[in-house]
């Protein structure tokens, strides 16, 4: 479906173009050989509605997006006080594949940082869970956000797998520290996985749009994510989900986000809009330039922040 305002979001992503700054993520072969004239935006309501510009068919994988899902996926499997016991929610600070553990309570800082992301992985299904069932049960879930049948990319996940030597670094720094139990190269390989399911920006706006309307699904009317996990999940995209550029992102924009490495950002304002926007040049944090630029301008224009 069009916009309401006729072209408007054509006009927001023209405004991003100019800005060629920045580069596509060069740690994953794939994704540092992505067509980096690519761009697109989404807007889906909590009614249903969505509206789309520019490349909204072409997909990449999800990246970090996927932290955000998957940490309201490990509350529904092992709740909310175990996840709470193996995972904190203050910001770090530092880049996201940090190896760190919180001082005192030697957990990882947050669920959006690696180390949080993989131990939240590692919860999902149940401590009897084999690394199939927890995959499956992600691509699942993730499935029904989106309302299609997603798909792992198999490149994706072979390139980032060739170069996993830091994740599987905190894999290890998890099992040491008696955060994770098993094989800690079961969870990295299922949380790479995880990372490199491929959506497209409707995707992951339906998705956001779910958040948006306390986990039930604006189209099918399914509820798929709790109201207290949602709840949960939007705090640490707020303090989190930005990385260290969070502050910047609250006090400009004011939306609970999640940006991936493969371009990708997502924005859940509650009871409002699921925003998703797509573009791989990042900046020296690791967001998307131009998606934090369509991102601004959504916000200035549709008065979104939440203040
Ligand atoms: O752990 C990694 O390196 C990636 N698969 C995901 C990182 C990511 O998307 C960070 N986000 N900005």
């Amino acid at each position: 479906m069009k916009s309401p305002i006729p072209d408007y979001l054509e006009r927001v992503l023209e405004n991003a173009r100019p800005n060629d700054s920045g580069a596509p993520a060069n740690y994953i072969e794939t994704l540092a050989n992505a067509d980096t004239s690519k761009m697109a935006v989404a807007l889906a309501m909590v009614d249903g509605q969505i509206y789309s510009a520019g490349d909204d068919k072409v997909e990449f994988s999800i990246q970090s997006i996927s932290k955000a899902f998957v940490y309201a996926i490990a509350i529904e499997d092992s709740g909310l006080k175990r996840v709470l016991e193996k995972i904190g929610v203050e910001p770090s600070g530092d880049a996201f594949n940090k190896l760190s553990l919180e001082r005192g309570s030697n957990r990882p800082m947050n669920p959006m940082i690696n180390a949080g992301a993989i131990t939240a992985h590692s919860l999902v299904a149940g401590p009897e869970a084999t690394a199939k069932e927890r995959t499956d049960r992600i691509l699942e879930i993730l499935s029904k956000l989106a309302g299609r049948q997603l798909q792992v990319d198999e490149e994706v996940y072979q390139a980032e797998l060739r170069d996993a030597d830091r994740n599987m670094g905190i894999g290890y720094m998890l099992k040491a520290a008696g955060v994770i139990h098993g094989d800690p190269r079961e969870a990295v390989t299922g949380y790479i996985r995880q990372c490199s399911i491929n959506v497209n920006v409707r995707d992951l706006a339906m998705m956001a749009a779910t958040l948006c309307n306390a986990g039930i699904h604006p189209v099918t009317g399914e509820s798929i994510i709790p109201q207290t996990s949602v709840r949960q999940v939007l705090s640490v995209m707020t303090t989190c989900g930005m990385y260290d550029a969070a502050g910047d992102w609250v006090s400009n924009i004011g939306i609970p986000a999640k940006s991936g490495v493969a371009g990708g950002i997502i924005g859940a304002l509650p009871g409002q809009v699921g925003i998703a926007t797509f573009s791989p040049k990042l900046d020296e944090r690791g967001n998307s330039v131009r998606g934090v630029a369509i991102c601004e301008q959504l916000s200035r224009d549709m008065g979104l922040h939440m203040m």
